[in-house]
């Protein structure tokens, strides 16, 4: 089943936040959506519901079963979760030398997973190239590349168009896509950099989500955009995006129905 993955060549620019209302939007229309999480501070689950002091995850496990299924955690709504948990140094070394050792690894932990019938799988990861980001390229659909309006992220554009992030192709499959993130109107150097990349990019764009505080605040308050603020600029420019996401890759979009805020059963 379809596998986006939400990465960036710089931290802190909203890929973790554009994976968890992405999954939201699409969940939203009747898709049922796992997020994944692949970045060592642990902060996908939060989006959801999970409390802070629950360090379940699938990496500390990643080395005795070769399965990750079962620590998926379910939540009242759409969306499954399997959050990255807590783990030792130890734990989290292990599993990145067996990411970018075993080329079997990471599909075989997924495998169950991506078979699920319908089921739609976004993965967050940490900044930057790393080894889970390089290991999933064989299997990944699309890649959702988050960028900020500003020069640091346009420097860094050569990067990920001439396939220096990994030293190869991000995947086999629809390929990487765009989206800038904490666009500011207000502020020239957003605009100018935000119409360049619009030149630049093209249909690679997939769309600009704007700085927007409802965004932060439903964060705090474990809700998506969508039901915390349906109206904000920020829920219609993720709705925008993940209508796009669906249509590259031939998802069918459900029944429309909106379901409640996630309610989380254990494994
Ligand atoms: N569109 C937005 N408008 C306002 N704040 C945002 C927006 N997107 C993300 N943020 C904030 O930016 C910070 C970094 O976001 P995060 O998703 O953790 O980035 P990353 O995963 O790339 O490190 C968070 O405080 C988040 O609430
Ligand atoms: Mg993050």
């Amino acid at each position: 089943m379809p596998l986006i993955c939400v990465c960036s060549p710089k931290g802190g620019v909203g890929k973790t936040t554009v994976a968890a209302n992405l999954s939201y939007a699409l969940a939203r229309s009747g898709i049922k959506v796992l997020a994944i999480d692949f970045d060592v501070q642990n902060a996908l689950r939060l989006h959801f519901g999970v409390p802070l002091s629950d360090g379940r995850g699938y990496v500390a496990k990643s080395m005795e079963n070769p399965d990750w299924s079962q620590y998926v955690l379910t939540t009242g709504g759409n969306i499954f979760v399997l959050p990255y948990g807590d783990s030792t140094e130890e734990q989290r070394v292990a599993f990145e030398d067996r990411l970018a050792n075993d080329e079997h690894f990471l599909a075989r932990g997924l495998s169950t997973l991506l078979n699920y019938p319908g089921l739609v799988v976004v993965a967050d990861f940490p900044p930057g190239p790393g080894p889970a980001l390089k290991a999933i390229a064989s299997i990944a659909d699309l890649n959702l590349v988050t960028m900020l309006a500003d020069t640091a992220s346009l420097s860094l554009l050569p990067q990920v168009e001439n396939q220096r992030m990994i030293g190869g192709p991000l995947n086999h499959r629809a390929g990487h896509y765009f989206l800038i993130n904490q666009a500011d109107t207000r502020r020239h150097i957003s605009r100018d950099v935000t119409s360049f990349m619009e030149e630049r990019l093209g249909e690679r764009l997939l769309g600009v989500v704007h700085r927007d505080e409802s965004v932060v605040e439903a964060h705090a308050a474990q809700k998506s955009i969508f039901e915390f603020s349906p109206a904000s600029a920020a829920a219609f420019d993720i709705e925008i995006i993940s209508k796009k996401v669906a249509s590259i890759l031939g998802v069918k979009v459900g029944d429309g129905e909106v379901h409640a805020s996630p309610k989380l059963s254990g494994y």
